[in-house]
């Protein structure tokens, strides 16, 4: 019986054969460039081949990848006993070399993750083997527990202590014994969020894929007891191992009689980052496990007391403001009543309309669209001017504080509605990181069903242990949402979601 994939037990509900949640690896950037010189030196074999389009890996990290699987495969705990010796296919390595120049960093491509595994690794800085992430992978066995026959009735569980364990099981995946791997060196890679100048970024597929849900990796026995019978009863390093079959099948050749060596194509350009401010930097910590993030984007912008809404109400975030204090010394110019033009100052509006005070604040802005006169008025120590003509306008709105749980989500809250709408400002309790059934969908942008909370922990805009104030921006549905491991929680990925919407967190400072 085919199962359902693993990553089912996590609610990866409409991907019929989810993948493995992204390990990575943050390194410092020391010896960066050791490692780039090797897939970038122009003479070097990997490249040479490469030009002649063979290899998406050198000859020899190759065989350290194969190697190192075998021997952890042979050395599971507790024994395997239908084991199968890993080759490698240079398909799988062509899929693979695809999907590395993709330079994304999710699984894919989407229609090859029925029939493959896939495990991903990327880094940046010191140089590290391509083994680092393969053992960091296998690592993950620390928090598995092997389901034993007699648990599994009629499933087995699948027990992981620690934010994923499925590279672990695909790794030693008993019936997995096709692997191709590739390597790629990605400029201004997004790594949830963050852009790595340049980052090497490993992709392995696998054939048959693994970790099927409700079955163990392997079967427990005697090593090589419950090979299957094309193995002939072949046993080599505890893994069924057949003479024939182990031959790694080299790449097939080209049609080298009438090949042309092509010109050398330029690297390819980088894709440009997102023009946003500058996410934190990667901090040296390489500790897989822990994936530190911190966010300070803030949804609300700082204003000046004379600045006007018009020359700061730019893309979706125009709706928070926050006002320095002292400004009805220097409002500046204040066009209506109620309603403002756009050329108004924003702070010396929020003053007139009695939003805020002498002492600043913050205060939300909503468009009205083009209203045909404005009137002036005397309030709250300013005095608007009128104007006849017809423009764009808008109205100010106290900021309201809401205090929410860690269940809260936005779909409940304060769903996305067109034109953008303002949701209060959130207070988090402190602890949701212990709130565990409470979801956390995408990364960066989360699915509307996600709670606020934990998506805001996840995100590095508040910490468990203190809680505290958030924004958050209702926006559109998205396409896909891409799970990770950040600051304690594994978010889940989602495709082509059918209905709902999303929402990104923002700091409060
Ligand atoms: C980066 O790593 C190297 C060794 O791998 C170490 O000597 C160096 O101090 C590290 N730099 C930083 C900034 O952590
Ligand atoms: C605005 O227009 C009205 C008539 O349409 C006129 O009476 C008034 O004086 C105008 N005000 C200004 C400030 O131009
Ligand atoms: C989360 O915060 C709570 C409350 O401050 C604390 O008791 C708990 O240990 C924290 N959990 C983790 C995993 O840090």
């Amino acid at each position: 019986m085919k199962g359902v994939p693993q990553d089912w037990l996590r609610g990866f509900g409409l991907l019929f054969f989810a993948r493995t949640v992204l390990s990575m690896v943050i390194p410092n950037s020391t010896h960066l460039e050791a490692i780039l010189e090797k897939y970038m030196n122009k003479n070097d074999e990997w490249w040479v081949s490469k030009q002649r389009g063979k290899r998406a890996i050198t000859e020899g990290d190759m065989h350290l990848i194969l190697d190192l699987h075998n021997k952890l495969r042979g050395q599971v705990y507790p024994q395997a006993s239908n084991m199968e010796y890993m080759v490698w296919d240079t398909e799988l390595e062509r899929s693979a070399e695809h999907w590395a120049h993709t330079c994304l960093w999710e699984h894919g491509p989407q229609h090859m993750l029925t029939q493959i595994g896939q495990n991903l690794g990327a880094h940046w800085g010191r140089d590290r083997p391509p083994t680092f992430h393969v053992q960091a992978w296998y690592d993950e066995v620390r928090d598995y527990s092997y389901p034993y026959p007699q648990e599994c009735n009629p499933h087995c569980p699948f027990r992981c202590s620690g934010p994923v364990c499925t590279h672990y099981t695909q790794m030693v995946w008993a019936t997995s014994s096709h692997i191709g791997c590739a390597i790629n060196v990605c400029y201004n890679m997004n790594v949830w969020g963050m852009i790595w100048t340049k980052a090497v970024y490993l992709v392995c597929n696998y054939s048959p894929p693994g970790n099927w849900w409700g079955h163990a990796p392997y079967k427990h026995g005697r090593p090589c007891s419950a090979c299957p019978p094309s193995y002939g009863g072949g046993c080599r390093d505890n893994l069924c191992y057949k003479e024939n079959g182990v031959q790694r099948r080299p790449a097939p050749e080209l049609e080298e009689t009438n090949y042309i060596e092509p010109e050398p194509q330029p690297e390819p350009r980088a894709q440009e980052p997102r023009a946003r401010p500058l996410p934190p930097t990667p901090s040296s910590n390489d500790n897989v496990e822990r994936n530190e993030v911190v966010s300070t984007e803030q949804m609300c912008q700082q204003m000046d007391c004379e600045t006007k809404l018009r020359d700061r109400c730019k893309g979706t975030t125009c709706n928070r403001y926050e006002c320095p204090p002292g400004c009805l010394s220097s409002p500046g110019k204040v066009i209506g009543t109620g309603y403002y033009d756009m050329q108004s100052s924003v702070c010396g509006a929020g003053l007139h309309a009695g939003i805020i005070d002498d002492g600043g604040g913050w205060l939300d802005v909503t468009r009205q669209g083009r209203k045909p006169h404005f009137t002036k008025s005397y309030k709250n120590g300013i005095q608007s001017v009128a104007m006849n003509r017809s423009a764009n306008a808008f109205n100010i709105f106290t900021v309201p504080v809401k205090a929410v749980t860690c269940e809260t989500t936005v779909a409940r809250f304060c769903p996305y509605k067109k034109p953008a709408r303002h949701c209060p400002r959130m207070y988090c309790p402190r602890n949701c990181l212990h709130e565990t059934r409470a979801r956390v969908i995408g990364t960066q942008w989360y699915s509307d069903k996600s709670s606020i909370c934990r998506a805001a922990i996840h995100a590095g805009v508040i910490q468990n242990d203190s809680g505290g104030y958030l924004d958050v921006q209702p926006v559109d549905k998205r396409r896909q949402y891409s799970g990770s491991y950040q600051n304690g929680i594994s978010s889940e990925s989602l495709q082509n979601p059918s209905g709902g919407k999303a929402f990104r967190v923002f700091a409060v400072i």
